[in-house]
């Protein structure tokens, strides 16, 4: 077996890293000097695998238009998919998308009009309400409920909301960022069944279902409830899986005839949207058909990373409180015994602790006075982030 060396830092500054040279462009209360833990990429080198594909593909010299339209990338995305989930996934249904956020937004286009209510869960992956805006569409909101330090459905509010006319489907994020939830079998049925009963579609961004916990299972939604497949698009990516998010590749579940109809008609012709880099397509392959050791080794490494942080705040820092990290490698800590407004803890963040994280209000009104932080790096990374937190805090 393979040994892999997780607490190696490695040096990003001079590789375009959103994250680690530019964070300004998003966070513009932050600078530079700033220890990044916000934006959801990983601080791991990539799989062996990965890099030996990518080195091979150089040597052939010639980067010109590619398409991953070939059986051996539909078999390595399927094999995935049947190994890891049981889940058969016909290659016909596969659509390719630079990314989910773009994917999500060709969905609204191709499922509501302009005007019609959309259902999201806040505190909630903020592009989501970002596309409804941008598509015109209106945001609905079912936000999660926040109870004992953990976070549920409110099933009898999003059956009202999916109950009335105007709102036309949901975005599901499952698992749940930021919320850290791993959503179980009978809340994806119910979510599922009460999408059928009053007839809306499902918008399931998948694209963290590989990164959980060790002791814990996603189930694909559509598995859960196959009857309904029709009206589920499920979005998935190795991005977030392998740490290959520059390489802009996503792989969108389309059953419906005429969202396929839409799909080919106006994001490949229209939009030209056919072709994806041609990096991608062989990391991509590598990475589904030989990436899992890794994958395995970096989930225990993350689950020392979890188990790391909240020691840490109960020792440390016992204000805090942490919400349980079933899936993702984005940890959401609670602030609010510190009685501060979300730009103070912001200001308290960035300009005293010097740390970029991501400030909990930008997830929706129910995040202020949260943090996330993404714990998908080396842990000397990790235990100076959380000491320049204590230090910052010390007299609060
Ligand atoms: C729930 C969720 N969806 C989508 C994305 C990003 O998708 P992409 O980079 O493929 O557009 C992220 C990134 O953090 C995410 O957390």
């Amino acid at each position: 077996m393979t040994q892999y060396d997780f607490d190696q830092v490695v040096d990003r500054k001079g590789t375009f890293s959103l994250k680690w040279e530019n964070i300004a462009l998003a966070l513009p209360t932050a600078s530079d000097d700033c220890l990044p833990l916000w934006v959801a990429d990983m601080d791991f080198p990539c799989a062996e695998p990965i890099i030996k594909a990518l080195h091979e593909r150089v040597d052939r010299l010639i980067f010109g238009y590619s398409v991953q339209s070939h059986p051996s990338y539909y078999a390595a995305v399927t094999g995935w998919f049947q190994r890891r989930f049981n889940w058969q996934i016909d290659h016909d249904d596969i659509f390719f998308s630079p990314g989910v956020v773009p994917a999500i937004g060709f969905l609204l286009e191709a499922l509501s009009e302009v005007g019609d209510g959309i259902i999201i869960q806040p505190p909630v992956y903020y592009p989501f309400a970002k596309k409804i805006s941008e598509y015109g569409r209106t945001i609905v909101t079912n936000p999660l409920i926040y109870q004992d330090g953990r976070y549920t459905i409110d099933f009898a509010d999003l059956e009202d909301k999916l109950s009335q006319p105007s709102n036309k489907g949901m975005i599901l994020c499952s698992p749940h960022n930021p919320a850290g939830r791993v959503w179980t079998k009978e809340e994806l049925w119910q979510i599922a069944s009460l999408s059928e009963k009053y007839q809306k579609w499902i918008i399931s961004d998948e694209i963290h279902c590989d990164i959980i916990r060790c002791n814990q299972t996603h189930i694909p939604l559509e598995k859960v409830y196959p009857q309904y497949k029709e009206h589920i698009f499920t979005c998935t990516a190795p991005s977030k899986t392998f740490n290959l998010a520059g390489l802009q590749l996503s792989n969108i579940i389309i059953h419906d005839a005429q969202v396929k109809d839409y799909w080919f008609h106006n994001v490949i012709n229209k939009v030209g949207l056919s072709s994806p880099n041609a990096f991608a397509i062989v990391a991509a392959i590598a990475a589904y058909n030989e990436g899992e050791e890794w994958l395995e080794a970096v989930k225990r490494y993350l689950d020392d990373n979890v188990r790391y942080v909240e020691e840490f705040v109960q020792n440390n820092l016992p204000k805090i409180k942490v919400v349980p990290c079933e899936g993702t490698y984005l940890m959401w800590l609670d602030f609010s015994a510190y009685g501060l407004q979300a730009d103070e803890l912001e200001k308290m963040m960035q300009k005293k602790a010097k740390v970029a994280l991501d400030e909990g209000y930008i997830f929706g009104e129910q995040g202020a006075g949260f943090e996330r932080i993404n714990i998908a790096c080396p842990r000397s990374i990790l235990m100076d982030c959380m000491m320049r937190i204590k230090n910052a805090l010390s007299n609060v």
